[in-house]
């Protein structure tokens, strides 16, 4: 009895030390994680304007995607911990100086977004097209803020 009460502190004791480990030590693995997770909002976003542009007949998938987006806007602000700001990223420091702006920024999209999968259900080309425009916006809104600009982004790929 004594020995299983011994086995389940130690067990308790390990996960509190394992959930302790600061953000910062993994921050090469959380920054390939959010850049995967933009690449996927670049995909849903693309993929829209592509059954727009060739009139494809999958209209109806449009909110789907612009759902995912609105649902990864949420996400963002954590993906972006204290300490993950050096290393191979693109992010610039004055997210975390600005935190506050970075999160409207993040609100601003998934505002955009949740509109965008509401216009699509009406099937109008020419607003879903506007709407589309404006979730684009959002993104840029952030970027150009937050985000190393064009001639300096992956400059780490360079690097020998
Ligand atoms: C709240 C701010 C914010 C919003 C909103 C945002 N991004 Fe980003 N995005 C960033 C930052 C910061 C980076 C750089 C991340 C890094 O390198 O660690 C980035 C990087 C990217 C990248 C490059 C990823 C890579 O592989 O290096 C793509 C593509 C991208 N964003 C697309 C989008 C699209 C599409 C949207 C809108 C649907 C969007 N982003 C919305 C902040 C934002």
């Amino acid at each position: 009895m004594k020995h299983a009460l011994l086995i389940v502190c130690a067990c308790a004791l390990t996960v509190l030390f394992v959930s302790a480990v600061p953000a910062q030590d993994n921050s090469a693995g959380i920054i390939q994680y959010r850049q995967k997770v933009m690449g996927a909002q670049s995909g849903h976003l693309g993929g829209i304007g592509q059954i727009l542009k060739h009139s494809l007949p999958f209209k109806e998938d449009i909110p789907s995607h612009a759902r995912a987006v609105a649902n990864l806007a949420k996400l963002l602000p954590k993906l972006f911990p204290e300490g993950t700001g050096e290393g191979k990223t693109d992010a610039l420091p004055k997210i975390w100086q600005d935190m506050d702006g970075f999160k409207k920024a993040a609100g601003k999209l998934e505002q955009e977004a949740s509109k965008l999968a509401q216009v699509a259900q009406s099937g109008d080309s020419g607003a879903i097209m506007a709407q589309l425009k404006k979730t684009g916006k959002a993104c840029g809104g952030c970027h150009k803020k937050f985000r190393q600009p064009k001639e300096k982004r992956k400059s780490w790929k360079k690097k020998k």
